[in-house]
């Protein structure tokens, strides 16, 4: 069988270089990010601080704009940030706590950091943190998550998909259930956008934060926060910023949100990360979001099955309709296993409670999804994982 996406792998060096499986930590960098970097330092050096006035100052809405049609928004609904932890901390410090509505909901397999920001942020608002646990370290029981949004249920924080077992909850039934309740739903879609769909108008949630660095191939610190027309007309965010200021540069004393996804963004942005940013959600459109979901299933279908043959343990959702793009694989001596790989040029990550985690994308090739487990084969036939023995995991 031909896979047609290949023919993208042209558009990532690295490819050419190492096997990278690695996707769900941070995307191969599109060829033509070099030119839009050097396009960034040609506007700095040409215009100086009237590069300002040429686009600058609203990068972080006409980026977002490239980013809205990957999940279904509409222009002007989506905004550039830094990161998803300040995304959902802002959308936090706008929801109105009350004694009868004063919970928010997380679930036990979120990303750690958006957990410490909500933890720590909740009680300062008079909120309390009710978190779903998981009964095996891979999925929520999504009747649970339901029965754990109430009436007093004021905010549901939880990721689309979980980072370390790549299983996805249903977004369309909790929100559903969580409107029922009365409650906001905030989406962590970090690990969904760019490699399952996404669609915020089917699903109706009122925000969803997300990242380019990942799956859509556009590198550190261009982070994304759509908010539903609803929600900007009904909240605004404490922690704010003059670049959501109705007017910035009346430099007014006083706070007046801008209508909008403006309200949402903070400070002076991210510009390069902002140049940085499109190319890979470009390219990402181009292949089309059913076409890498296809293959996305079809190749994390084939390393469980890969590991099953071998009795390795997976941790990741055996369900298609549940599994996101990763898929880890605990295997004996994970941690150093994984440095064994890395020094053979198979880029992955580890994480502990989860093991080797195995992101094929798009561009990757079906030899490459074998490759890696047959040198995992290797690696611990040889024995060849006991040189990392007590050595620090690099970070990837
Ligand atoms: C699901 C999820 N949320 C949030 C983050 C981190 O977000 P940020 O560093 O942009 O705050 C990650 C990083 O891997 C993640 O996987």
């Amino acid at each position: 069988m031909t896979d047609s996406l290949l023919r993208f792998r042209p558009e990532f060096p690295i490819l050419e270089r190492c096997t990278y499986l690695v996707s769900n930590s941070l995307g191969a960098m599109p060829r033509t990010v070099p030119d839009r970097l050097a396009e960034y330092a040609d506007a700095w050096r040409t215009h100086g601080v009237r590069a300002w006035a040429k686009g600058w100052w609203e990068m972080p809405i006409t980026v977002g704009d490239v980013i809205a049609p990957l999940i279904g928004a509409a222009p002007h609904e989506v905004g550039m940030v830094p990161t998803v932890t300040l995304a959902q901390a802002t959308i936090l410090s706008a929801i109105p706590f009350t004694k009868e509505r004063d919970t928010v909901v997380m679930t036990a397999l979120d990303f750690p950091s958006v957990r410490y920001a909500v933890e720590q942020l909740a009680p300062k608002f008079g909120a309390r943190v009710v978190v779903v646990p998981s009964a095996d370290g891979i999925s929520i029981d999504q009747a649970e998550l339901h029965e754990a949004i109430t009436p007093r249920t004021a905010l549901v924080s939880v990721s689309h998909v979980m980072f370390k077992s790549a299983f996805i909850l249903d977004a369309d039934a909790l929100v559903q259930h969580a409107h029922a309740q009365g409650a906001v739903v905030s989406l962590d879609a970090y690990h969904s956008v760019g490699v399952i769909p996404v669609d915020v108008k089917r699903s109706g949630v009122d925000f969803l934060a997300g990242g380019v660095l990942k799956w859509l191939c556009g590198g550190p610190g261009g982070c994304f926060v759509y908010a539903s027309p609803g929600a900007s007309e009904r909240f605004a965010p404490a922690l704010t910023g003059w670049q959501a200021h109705a007017r910035p540069f009346a430099f007014d004393p006083h706070m007046e949100p801008a209508a909008g996804i403006a309200r949402w963004l903070g400070g002076t942005p991210t510009v390069p990360a902002l140049y940085a940013a499109t190319e890979g959600p470009r390219i990402v459109a181009e292949v089309g979001m059913a076409a890498i979901r296809a293959k996305s299933e079809r190749q994390t279908a084939s390393l469980i099955a890969l590991a099953d043959a071998r009795g390795y343990r997976v941790v990741a959702p055996r369900e298609a309709a549940r599994r996101g793009g990763t898929v880890a694989f605990d295997v004996p001596h994970g941690a150093e296993v994984a440095q064994a790989l890395l020094a053979r040029d198979i880029v992955i990550d580890y994480r502990p409670g989860a093991g080797i985690r195995v992101a094929p994308h798009f561009y990757s090739t079906d030899a490459e999804v074998e490759r890696v487990v047959a040198e995992i084969d290797a690696i611990l036939a040889t024995e060849a994982w006991r040189p990392f023995a007590g050595s620090r995991p690099t970070v990837t």
